[in-house]
């Protein structure tokens, strides 16, 4: 099955493939996340704004499958909730445009928890229903056995069977296994420690039992509701590497990051996927699962 990863950031698609998958593209308007996605994967990268794809691109790359995980700052939380009248749900309503006119096989889709019972969802299931049947749901990958929340809406369509999406088993890794050797630069300041300290998420590295937050974009941008901080065993309090991070999402221990800052890095991998919740999507569009 050939795949087109729309929206491609650094290849949470890519990362999550199954063996039966093929990709044979990656869009995504920004130069510098691709650049980023072609250090790591070798399929072709497209730079694109969306809302100007013409059809006759699409076509030409002959995929059965289009991932879409469009912008989710119109439905966050904190965000300013304006959904489909956020300028930034325009590549999604010309998605919608472009499934109907090409009607692709199958569909991935992704977006934060809030885009649930949406106008855009609304819309979203108004395109797909003259041609695909459809299975939604909110996986986290907590429910994989990672110590990291990142609740997500997911949804699998397909044109020739009814997918099914299915939760994973719950064997827990404890924390200590995503840990690595600490460089000094995420160790917080003093000041850092005293002005925002009590009011962060902290989880203890030999808590078998620790369950990360959900790392944002913003991570220590903002020091609350960004994503948790690790309280070490001598006490100290340091932030999370963006390798660690990575590991949470379960992509491969060498991705590349390298021409990326630090907060940079924390930015694209705060909007990228969790593989395991993005495969039993994938897997759910797999006919043959034998
Ligand atoms: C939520 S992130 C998806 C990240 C990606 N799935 C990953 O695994 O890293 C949204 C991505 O859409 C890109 N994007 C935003 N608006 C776009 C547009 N109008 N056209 C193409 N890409 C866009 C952003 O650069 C960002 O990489």
């Amino acid at each position: 099955m050939k795949v087109l990863e729309l929206f491609a950031g650094i290849g949470g698609v890519a990362a999550a493939k199954p063996a039966q998958m093929q990709i044979v593209g990656a869009v995504d308007a920004s130069l510098h996340v691709l650049q980023t996605y072609a250090k790591n994967w070798s399929h072709p990268t497209f730079q694109q704004n969306i809302e100007g794809i013409s059809p006759a691109f699409l076509e030409k790359l002959e995929a059965d499958c289009w991932w879409l995980s469009p912008p989710c700052q119109p439905h966050t939380v904190r965000g300013n909730q304006h959904d489909v009248d956020d300028p930034r749900s325009a590549s999604f309503l010309r998605s919608l445009e472009l499934i109907s006119a090409l009607k692709p096989t199958a569909i991935g889709f992704e977006n934060v928890e809030g885009f649930k019972g949406s106008r855009a969802h609304e819309l979203l299931l108004e395109c797909l229903a003259p041609d695909y049947t459809w299975h939604e749901t909110i996986l986290c990958p907590s429910e994989f056995g990672v110590p990291n929340r990142r609740p997500r809406f997911l949804l699998a369509a397909h044109r020739g069977f009814e997918p099914k999406i299915q939760a994973g088993d719950a064997v827990k890794t404890p924390l200590k296994d995503y840990l690595l050797p600490p460089t000094p630069e995420l160790y917080l300041t003093e000041h850092v420690h005293e002005k925002f300290g009590q009011s962060m998420h902290v989880v203890d590295a030999d808590d078998p039992d620790a369950l990360t937050a959900v790392f944002t974009s913003a991570y220590t941008k903002t020091w609350m509701f960004a994503g948790s901080f690790l309280r070490e065993a001598d006490s100290r309090l340091r932030a999370f590497s963006p390798h660690e991070i990575l590991g949470l999402l379960d992509f491969p221990a060498n991705f590349d990051l390298s021409g990326l800052g630090r907060r940079q890095a924390y930015k694209y991998i705060g909007q990228s996927l969790s593989v395991p919740t993005t495969r039993a999507v994938l897997e759910a569009l797999i006919s043959d699962r034998s």
